[in-house]
């Protein structure tokens, strides 16, 4: 081997050629193929937007670096790979390339700024006070979402589902009672951690009606999954009205928690996922369909509850804990369910359960 570096042929340049023009192309199909790609849900905010946009510089930018350096190595693999008899063929390597390493340096270094400055404006876009904005206390705890609302009377309203008026800036306040949780509306584009002791806050302007889901977006425990409720994006006049129902609600639901509002339907609150209770989503119960594992068995467990037993381990589910369950799994529904509420979920399971 000579100490001379080697001198490009002209068989060399057009590999090189070659392989950049695969590149290329392969580079605009991935291009075309990420931005084809329906990543998202659809945008029902304000903040949505520019968050789309985002996304979209970040593919563009990002995937014709990825397609590049597999194109190479691929080429590399496939085209100058050693066959047999060529096992001293390999050249000198290349050391102290001046031009080659500050290209390399700098092209990833402009491209990261450019990139951050990007994203950071977006971020300061999106987060900037509104005037006039509604204010809505959310607080996580397991395995269920509550909603407040400022009121004129100065106690707070209450609700397990969450209505939004459209075209409104939302502050959003978010807190935890337990362990950390993520409040989450994907159509909204916007997550924050709900972190217990500390308020975390978050700025929403729903642009669209309709219902999308609320999920914790943080492993919370086992009834993570459960852990999802609705966005009711709705006309002014109707989140007025919505409100005022709510807290006329609050007002009739009895003295201690009755804040639940809403349903009153024992089946209804132990079937449908998109009430707070939705006990189906942890527990069995053959008559309702219902067959998740995270609490006991109804079926076995009801038939041998009196009714005050099992409205206490409605209310107060801590107090007795059945045998092989952890405490603390399941919420304390005497906070937030109405006492009309409890009566229609003990008495839909003391008439189903173990039939
Ligand atoms: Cu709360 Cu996951």
């Amino acid at each position: 081997m000579s100490d001379q570096p080697p001198v490009a042929s002209r068989e060399s340049r057009a590999q090189v050629r070659q392989m950049l023009l695969i590149g290329a192309v392969a580079s605009a199909l991935g291009i075309a193929l990420a931005l084809l790609i329906d990543w998202f849900p659809v945008p029902a905010s304000g903040q949505a937007g520019p968050i789309d946009t985002l996304w979209d510089v970040l593919l563009i930018a990002s995937v014709p670096i990825f397609v590049l350096v597999e194109t190479i190595v691929l080429y590399c693999a496939i085209k100058f790979r050693m066959r047999p008899g060529e096992e001293l063929k390999d050249g000198p390597p290349i050391h102290g390339n001046t031009k080659l390493e500050i290209i390399w340096t700098a092209i990833p270094a402009i491209l990261l700024v450019a990139l951050c400055t990007y994203a950071y404006v977006v971020l300061i876009d999106i987060e900037k006070a509104e005037a006039n904005a509604m204010n809505v206390r959310v607080v996580g705890e397991q395995f269920t979402w509550t909603f407040y609302y400022p009121s004129d009377g100065g106690d707070e309203i209450a609700s397990p589902q969450l209505y939004l008026p459209v075209d409104t800036a939302i502050n959003f306040t978010v807190q935890s009672k337990d362990v950390i949780h993520d409040f989450w509306v994907p159509e909204f584009r916007m997550k924050i951690d709900a972190v217990p002791g500390i308020d975390t806050h978050l700025r929403v302007t729903p642009t669209r009606m309709g219902e999308y889901p609320v999920v914790c977006a943080e492993l919370c425990g086992l009834g993570h999954s459960t852990m999802r409720q609705s966005a009711h994006v709705m006309s002014r006049d109707d989140f007025d009205a919505r409100l005022e129902e709510l807290q006329q609600q609050a007002a009739g639901g009895g003295e201690e928690g009755g804040d639940g509002g809403g349903e009153t339907d024992g089946e209804t609150l132990f079937t449908d996922a998109a009430q707070p209770t939705a006990c189906g989503s942890c527990h069995i119960l053959a008559a309702a369909g219902a067959t998740g594992t995270t609490g006991p068995n109804l079926d076995e467990v009801v038939p041998d509850m009196s009714e005050e037993q099992l409205r206490q381990a409605i209310v107060d589910p801590d107090a007795e804990v059945e045998e092989g369950f952890a405490p603390g799994l399941m919420p304390r529904y005497g906070d937030s369910l109405s006492d009309e509420q409890v009566d229609a979920l003990v008495q839909y399971l003391t008439e189903v359960a173990g039939k």
